[in-house]
């Protein structure tokens, strides 16, 4: 069974005590949370006092994808706003593996997202220092946008080199996920996966996130 996170970038931030607590009751597994910076991509969500409002009612994981030039030096921040998983962009990190480390040093969970256009093959030698590596099924900054397909290839690859090197990174997907894809991407080898429109603009968001953990 994959892990799911829901995407709260989705949900209706005039309700976000509402929706977390929706998220708590149902079987997802991590909320996900996206904080653009109008920098790294074209476009700006949220920051630190909305994570700090989410993590307040949250009584599961807060996976946080940052998706901003020079995640490094808010790292921290956001720890203290409740991150429990931190993930920053291989292509925002010329200093990757100190960036890793400080993570780690935060005590929380590490993770790598990669672009579409970004081969899993440059993640060679610092896989190990992964928890999770976040590919990308469509180019960051937007909900609601249409599935990338060459992103199976890529999971299956980053599989193969996970098993060649005999570590515990989880694959997780973002981006277009749904019922349509979930089984597929699970099959090709996905661990975690991400889904905003498909499970807020559902009649019934909590049964759409039982579904996809039950594909
Ligand atoms: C996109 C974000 C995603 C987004 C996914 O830049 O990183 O997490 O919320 O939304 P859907 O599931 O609607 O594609
Ligand atoms: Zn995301």
């Amino acid at each position: 069974m994959p892990l799911i996170a829901p995407s709260v970038l989705a949900a209706d931030f005039a309700n976000l005590q509402a929706e977390t607590q929706m998220l708590n009751a149902s079987t997802a597994d991590w909320i996900h949370v996206d904080i653009m910076d109008g920098v790294f991509v074209p476009n700006i969500s949220f920051g630190l006092p909305v994570t700090a409002a989410i993590a307040k009612h949250a009584t599961k994981p807060l996976d946080v994808h940052l998706m901003i030039q020079q995640p490094e030096r808010y790292l921290e921040a956001f720890r203290d706003a409740g991150a429990n998983v931190l993930s920053v962009h291989y292509e925002a990190c010329p200093h990757l593996h100190r960036t890793l480390q400080q993570i780690k040093d935060l005590g929380c969970k590490a993770g790598i997202a990669l672009n579409p256009h970004t081969p899993v093959s440059l993640l060679s030698d610092i896989l190990p220092m992964a928890d999770v590596v976040c590919l990308m099924s469509v180019n960051p900054g937007f909900g609601g946008q249409k599935f990338i397909e060459h992103t199976y290839a890529k999971v299956r690859a980053l599989k193969a080199m996970i098993q060649e090197a005999g570590c515990a990174t989880l694959i997780e997907i973002d981006g277009g996920v749904g019922q349509g894809n979930a089984k597929a991407l699970v099959e090709a080898g996905a661990d975690v996966l991400v889904a905003g429109s498909s499970v807020f603009a559902a009649a019934n968001p909590a049964a759409a996130i039982e579904a996809l953990k039950n594909i």
